[in-house]
């Protein structure tokens, strides 16, 4: 196997560069040790670039995305861009060309991190949700109808195939197998008493492929039974399968309850193409170039990577490193109260490794 891996950098917008610089300090650091070559090609892609030039992601740099071994992003969202514009154009843009149909969020409490649920520690919250990322809600199919008038008519299609559930809630029992969590279990999040057509292709998916995986008990919540829980008893969960959009909100929950977007990563999978890392936050424009943002997500995120490229050791080795960090020298997690700067807390992961 070569270890030898060609990362495609996207710094992108608002905090995005500071935390990347930080991510990319301690990748390096981490393959200096560990004994692998990172070749990094940085692309100036985000907000200043489309103000400057209305190119959002040119097809060149696009079709040269797809032979990388990994995308690192930093963060897309300008205050000066009308929304969608860069979010369409960039991050689903990516999602969807390189058909990353898995959007992997861990949700991992790590010691000494404060959670807003009393009484509950890092026992208590830890769980991955399996969010699928190439369709619902999201392909943008829709349109409006006398836009402007009283009569005005907005539709926005929601799109389930049975090829795209499916993959996803394979993915899913695949990964709480191979997670071989104690409470193993695979908890579908849907709205089946509401959405009677699209929710019920994913119980008869869940349930079908789940007979291809007897040791993986299967569960089922309403989405927003499945907010509550996460809230009252995170303890429950192990791995939750869940379309785009749902997955979209319940992983901002699930932010909060792990500390806060400052330490929280996700994967944009395509198990077998180019994947994506990024830390889930996005630009936090009010924080930019203050060296307040706290780099942890993303140094996460760049964990997540290396797990993905097959250095699981160097990704157990980040791991263990922020949980030193977190557990031992930062006072908050919360951008402006780590005690630290930006670059401080890249030092500190640095010093852990
Ligand atoms: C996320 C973000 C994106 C999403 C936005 C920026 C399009 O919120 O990665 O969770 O909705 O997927
Ligand atoms: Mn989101």
């Amino acid at each position: 196997m070569s270890r030898n891996y060609r990362i495609a950098v996207i710094p992108g917008d608002g905090t995005g560069p500071e935390v990347i610089r930080e991510g990319l300090k301690v990748l390096t650091a981490v393959s200096d040790k560990v004994g692998f070559d990172l070749e990094l090609v940085p692309y100036d892609i985000g907000g200043e670039r489309f103000l400057k030039t209305g190119e959002t992601l040119p097809p060149s740099v696009l079709e040269e995305m797809k032979s990388v071994s990994a995308i690192y992003l930093g963060a897309i969202g300008h205050p000066e861009v009308k929304p969608g514009i860069l979010e369409g154009g960039i991050l689903l843009k990516i999602r969807f060309e390189l058909d990353q149909y898995i959007n992997l969020r861990p949700v991992k409490l790590y010691p000494g991190v404060w959670t807003p649920l009393k009484e509950k520690g890092p026992e208590e919250i830890d769980f991955v949700v399996v969010r699928e990322n190439t369709e619902g809600l999201y392909v943008g199919i829709g349109g409006n109808f006398k836009k402007g008038t009283p009569d005005e008519v907005a539709v926005q299609l929601d799109v389930n195939t049975r090829k795209g559930v499916e993959r996803c809630i394979r993915y899913a029992y695949e990964f709480a197998k191979k997670r071989g969590s104690p409470k193993k279990k695979l908890t579908l999040c849907a709205k089946t008493n509401v959405l009677t057509y699209a929710h019920d292709l994913w119980v008869r998916v869940f349930e079908e492929v789940g007979k291809e995986y007897p040791d993986v008990p299967r569960d089922y919540s309403h989405v927003d039974a499945l907010c509550m829980w996460m809230v009252k008893s995170p303890e429950v969960f192990d791995c939750i399968v869940t379309n785009n959009m749902f997955g979209d909100i319940i992983t901002d929950l699930g932010a909060m309850i792990q500390g806060g977007l400052g330490i929280a990563a996700g994967g944009n999978i395509h198990p077998k193409g180019v994947s994506m890392f990024e830390p889930i936050g996005g630009s936090s424009p009010k924080y930019a170039g203050k060296g307040m943002i706290n780099p942890l997500a993303a140094i996460a995120a760049g964990g997540m990577m290396l797990d993905f490229l097959g250095e699981g050791g160097a990704a157990a080795a980040i791991e263990e490193a922020v949980k030193a960090v977190t557990g031992t020298k930062l006072k908050s997690l919360a951008a402006g109260k780590m005690g630290y700067t930006t670059t401080e807390v890249g030092d500190l992961v640095v010093e852990a490794l």
